[in-house]
């Protein structure tokens, strides 16, 4: 199954100085080692321009919404504005996106609107591949005697079984949820040919987007979704959370809100005061990557052009690195590795990897390669059903390395040879 998004990916080769240049952070040093920011998946770095909207907010429009005075207006124009920028990225109307805290809360929150829509016996479907926060939000329906129902994977290559997701759709489904990406080993899913099945059997699509979304462009409009939810903070911008959803679907369900507040789109999903500072940086986190992308192709026109631009260059980028990675890591004594690893498939794959290596305790890897100044991360980064399925969770789960579009060929080889090292202890 591929991603035509992703098949096209030919592009100047990423600049990938200028592109390290607008991360300051990526100047750290840990025991006078220069840092190797390889936790991308758990949250990515931020570019300048990001940094300097969020101070720029405080300078020029802290105030709260839709006052009859200055800073409230230029506050306004900001929301709108990151907004606007958030419907480029996502290929939708600007009325389509929400902000919300983080992409957990936005889904508890969906899920608890949905929810009042549905009745004993509806079923939903969710998968083993997914994070936690894709699963526990709809599982929370079972209160209501919704019947919840899991995907599997076929665990040589940790690709959801599309036989299985078939026979778990049935006339009963009302929604579907599946991840466009694996936060844990990477697959990216079929998800359009996944909602289409949805529909045909009359379910919504929900996608939690928050993996793919620094690694690919999205485009909700071709998808068809009826949900996708994403998190700046993965794709270097702040820490927030946003959600995509069609207008009809924004408007069919009724979400718990204060009386006061209007009902209008996309207002009624916003509860309460938004983190506004944090909205700044989330329109500077996509005009940071149009910025890119006219770097990388200075006849792309509009915005979404420009990102098309910028993902086709970053996704270049992260393959090559990937595959050196890849590569590297399959003869290192007793390493396991998780998911796809042949190179013709990496269209099915992002560049996150998971490993173990031998008995090792991942916590000891990454404190070895954290010592070395190298950032990876251990655990289950609470993509539970997967890290049990494949039988590691109470072994400490697995190692994650996360490459992204600042990380460099020189800090793949930093880590191979630490691992190198440390297999050979
Ligand atoms: C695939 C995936 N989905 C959902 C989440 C949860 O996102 P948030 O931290 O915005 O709630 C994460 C966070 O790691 C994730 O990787």
């Amino acid at each position: 199954m591929s991603t035509p998004a992703l098949q096209e990916a030919t592009s100047k080769p990423l600049d990938s100085a200028w592109v390290r240049a607008q991360f300051p952070s990526l100047r750290l040093q840990v025991n006078g080692q220069p840092a190797a920011f390889l936790d991308g998946p758990a949250g990515t770095q931020v570019p300048r321009q990001v940094m300097d909207a969020i101070q720029n907010y405080f300078l020029t429009g802290n105030a709260n919404t839709c006052g009859a005075f200055a800073s409230s207006r230029v506050n306004d124009a900001m929301i709108a504005g990151a907004r606007a920028a958030m419907a480029d990225f996502l290929h939708c109307d600007k009325d389509e996106v929400v902000f919300g805290q983080n992409m957990t809360t936005i889904t508890f929150a969906l899920s608890r609107a949905i929810g009042r829509e549905l009745q004993a016996g509806d079923e939903i479907v969710v998968t083993t591949l997914d994070h936690d926060a894709n699963v526990a939000p709809w599982r929370a329906l079972e209160e209501k005697d919704v019947v919840i129902r899991q995907v599997d994977i076929r665990e040589a290559d940790c690709t959801l079984d599309l036989d299985d997701l078939k026979r778990k759709i049935t006339s009963k489904t009302k929604l579907v949820a599946v991840g466009y990406a694996s936060n844990a080993v990477g697959t990216i899913n079929p998800v359009a040919e996944i909602t289409k099945l949805a529909h045909d059997a009359g379910a919504m699509m929900f996608i939690d987007a928050v993996h793919y979304a620094p690694h690919g462009p999205i485009d909700v409009t071709s998808l068809d979704c009826d949900f996708l939810a994403c998190s700046p903070y993965k794709f270097f911008g702040p820490h927030m959370g946003t959600l995509y959803g069609k207008r009809e679907r924004l408007l069919q369900f009724q979400p718990y809100k204060v009386r006061p507040a209007t009902d209008a789109l996309p207002d009624r999903w916003e509860t309460g005061t938004q983190v506004q500072e944090l909205i700044a940086g989330i329109g500077a986190a996509v005009d940071y990557l149009a910025e890119l992308g006219r770097r990388q192709d200075p006849s792309a026109g509009s915005r979404r052009s420009a990102l098309l631009a910028a993902y086709r260059a970053t996704r270049q980028h992260e393959t090559a690195l990937l595959g050196r990675l890849v590569e590297g890591l399959l003869p290192i004594p007793k390493l396991r590795f998780f998911g796809i690893h042949d190179p013709k498939r990496f269209d099915e794959r992002c560049s996150t990897i998971s490993i173990r290596i031998g008995d090792h305790n991942p916590t000891e890897i990454a404190k070895f390669l954290g010592d070395r100044g190298i950032f990876t991360w251990d655990g289950n980064y609470y993509a539970l059903n997967l890290s049990e399925r494949l039988g590691v969770e109470r072994q400490g789960g697995f190692l994650r390395i996360g490459l992204v579009h600042y990380n460099t060929a020189e800090e793949v080889d930093r880590l191979l040879s630490a691992l190198r090292e440390f297999a050979g202890k």
